[in-house]
């Protein structure tokens, strides 16, 4: 059995950052034990109006003070603050990004979520996708996974018994496959995403969607397809958030050798022109996410 740890200690990563992941990756113990205390929503609302769960908030304020008193973090952006945390004092020079309870509108009916975490060097949180040092999300699922990439290839690891993450499946690449799923209601789709749906059922897609965006995606990282949250009328930037959401998944799609798009270019070389940055999303296996962008003219 390999353990995280002595996967990090294998990767270059300074001491710092193994610390940092490892710090992150077991909050999803207290993370999970706050799941049956925290069913119901919280009765606010976060920065995007959308009612937050409490969980969502219960899973904020822990990472947040967590990663304070690490010492190892300058600057948090997360989904559900309006403003970037700083820690002027901390030692440590990095800066995260994360959704600390993705797809948390499933949380009352135990369906899985995730927390999505993104790791940069330095103090700035809003950089562009592609200078991520580490990505990872954990899936809280009937096993709690973690899925990280240190910029050297993906890998998964399952929390055993004994509260240990052992190795699981290393060096990930996602095949192309068949399966899609697409959030926004389709009287809302634009031409160019509704040209792209037929295009997948034309060519025998298997429609899959569960809204959750990190569980939809652990799927697809292991059969292949692609996860599509489009512009819709009246929304065209779509509903997912560069920062916190597209950012730490695309990267760990693009390790596994898969893309992510908004329809006419890489997400991962996007500056984030302010935390709450909301662009349509296609991420995936890479042959089908690259047929996104012609499917847009009209495939
Ligand atoms: O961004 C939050 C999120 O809950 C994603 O995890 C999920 O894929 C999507 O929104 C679901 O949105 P909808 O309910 O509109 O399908």
């Amino acid at each position: 059995m390999k353990t995280l740890r002595q996967y990090l200690d294998e990767t270059p990563c300074e001491k710092p950052l193994k610390d940092l992941i490892e710090l992150i990756a077991y909050q999803s113990i207290p993370i999970r034990d706050a799941f049956i205390d925290n069913q119901t929503y919280a009765g606010t609302e976060n920065t995007y109006g959308e009612e937050q769960a409490a969980l969502d908030k219960w899973a904020d304020n822990h990472l947040i003070s967590v990663l304070g008193e690490s010492g190892l973090v300058q600057e948090i952006a997360s989904e559900e603050q309006a403003d970037i945390v700083r820690f002027p004092d901390a030692l440590g020079k990095y800066a995260i990004v994360m959704d600390p309870l993705d797809g948390s509108s499933l949380i009352q009916v135990n369906l899985a979520v995730g927390t999505i975490i993104g790791i940069f060097r330095g103090k700035n949180a809003l950089q562009k996708g592609e200078d991520l040092a580490v990505a990872m999300y954990m899936l809280y699922g009937p096993m709690t996974v973690l899925t990280i990439t240190t910029g050297d290839g993906v890998s998964t690891f399952a929390l055993n018994s004994k509260g240990i993450f052992a190795l699981l499946k290393e060096n990930i690449q996602m095949p192309e496959g068949k399966i899609f799923g697409s959030g926004g209601t389709r009287n809302e789709w634009l031409p160019g995403h509704q040209n792209f749906i037929t295009h997948c059922e034309q060519k025998d897609g298997k429609l899959r969607y569960s809204g959750s965006f990190v569980a939809d995606f652990h799927q697809i990282l292991t059969y292949g397809g692609i996860y599509c949250y489009p512009a819709t009328q009246g929304k065209t930037d779509g509903k997912l958030r560069l920062v916190f959401e597209a950012n730490p998944i695309g990267f760990i799609a693009k390790q596994a050798g898969g893309a992510i798009s908004d329809g006419t270019r890489d997400l991962l070389t996007v500056v984030p022109n302010k935390p709450d940055h909301r662009t349509p999303i296609y991420v995936g296996s890479k042959k089908i996410v690259e047929s996104v962008e012609s499917c847009m003219r009209g495939c």
